[in-house]
């Protein structure tokens, strides 16, 4: 086989795990039941994909098996993810320094709770995924919100696309003396950055200087498009290590969200501790099923993730491209990470482009405000989808702002 045969054949291969539409309407799915029928839903961060076999067996087994009493320490979880860590990143941590969470929200919470106390400031960076902006206000911190610094770039083709990166001037002028925290989003939702060595060592270096515990919520971290690497700021150094909690899950990556498994890494004993002391009593163990499907996918998922990115870059060049030749006024990211597309309608003098949508192309996107004041004039477009679905969700846009 020659190479061009293989990359077609790879390519086919891949069509095949992932063109097949299922229907989600009638499948207690949050995404596909929200809207009426004539709606298609490209906003709640799930993909429209059946997960791995390996997982679909375990869970079957298990099923028939039937008995669902309460589960005990999934040991072999914890060594492949420790194992994992190891082999992706080089990053050697314990098996007793994962803590088990039945979501990631219930974590950005558990932080920001066990941060500091009633008052302390929390530092995050809009646009953003909401829950870092509710989080503080639910236990009571104070949001300090650095906007990310926007910039125009050009792809090797010449096609400008949207860039974001961390303003680390304003972070030093904003950083306050009741400054306990800073939640970061890497891979960020929505504005698709995987942060390089570069800035997440600046990153460690002002959190190290100010005295701030980092959070970083890593959910999206084997969502990588094109050449992307991952790179968990915790495994930086072991200064920055101890002053780190990363939050990760294998709910994004191999679409299990609603089975609830995830995970928060803690290398320092204290920090791990005091985490455990504020769940405790409160936040529920991860269910019996959460861990078999964690288990199987950390143990036999990787060629399928491998097939998914493919897919998943497939589907963000033919955004991009789409948007390019067919409403060039659309400004956008090029995602490095996630299936989330970041668009910027106010060209079209569009304010509220999720209701725009909504109302004129029939498309439920993620309403840019709910990421941030910088969020206006913008909205998210999830393509973790069918090709299919996804072109007929770009011709319902076009044509609706073709009509505009
Ligand atoms: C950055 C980020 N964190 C957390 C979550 C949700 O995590 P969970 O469903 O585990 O609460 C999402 C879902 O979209 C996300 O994008």
């Amino acid at each position: 086989m020659n190479q061009q045969t293989t990359l077609l054949s790879n390519t086919s291969n891949t069509d095949e795990l992932f063109d097949p539409a299922i229907d989600r309407r009638n499948s207690d799915s949050a995404k596909w039941n929200f809207y009426g029928e004539e709606i298609l839903p490209l906003w709640v961060a799930d993909m429209d994909f059946a997960s791995p076999k390996p997982i679909l067996d375990a869970l079957h087994k298990r099923i028939d098996h039937g008995v669902f009493g309460y589960a005990s320490d999934p040991v072999r979880l914890r060594e492949l993810i420790c194992d994992r860590l190891d082999s992706l990143y080089n990053w050697q941590i314990a098996p007793d320094q994962i803590v088990f969470l039945p979501g990631l929200v219930s974590g950005l919470n558990l932080v920001a709770r066990a941060s500091g106390e009633q008052g302390s400031g929390i530092m995050v960076n809009t646009p953003i995924y909401p829950p870092f902006l509710s989080a503080p206000t639910n236990q009571e911190r104070v949001i300090q919100d650095v906007p990310l610094a926007m910039s125009q770039r050009k792809t090797a083709h010449d096609q400008s696309y949207l860039h974001y990166e961390m303003d680390f001037d304003a972070m030093d002028a904003a950083v306050e003396p009741n400054t306990r925290l800073f939640m970061l989003c890497n891979p960020h939702n929505p504005v698709g950055r995987a942060y390089d060595r570069a800035e997440l060592e600046q990153l460690a270096t002002f959190c190290l200087r100010h005295n701030l515990t980092i959070c970083s919520d890593e959910i999206h971290s084997d969502l990588l498009l094109g050449e992307t690497k991952h790179i968990p700021i915790a495994a930086l150094n072991p200064e920055i290590a101890a002053a780190s909690i990363t939050l990760m899950a294998p709910s994004k990556t191999f679409n299990i969200p609603g089975l609830g498994c995830s995970l928060a890494i803690i290398p320092n004993s204290e920090l791990r501790q005091r985490l455990e002391k504020t769940a405790s009593g409160i936040v529920p163990h991860v269910n019996l099923l959460g861990f078999v499907a964690a288990t199987a996918a950390y143990e036999y998922g990787e060629s399928w993730l491998a097939s998914l990115r493919e897919y998943l870059t497939v589907n963000r060049n033919r955004v991009f491209d789409f948007f390019k030749k067919n409403l060039p006024d659309v400004e956008m990211t090029l995602p490095e990470a996630t299936y989330l597309a970041w668009l910027d309608f106010r060209a079209y003098g569009i304010t509220d482009p999720y209701q725009f949508f909504l109302d004129h192309a029939k498309i439920a996107l993620g309403s840019g405000t709910s990421f941030g004041a910088p969020g206006k004039g913008y909205a998210r477009l999830n393509f973790g989808t069918t090709h299919a679905t996804l072109e007929q969700a770009l011709e319902r846009m076009a044509d609706a702002l073709t009509r505009a």
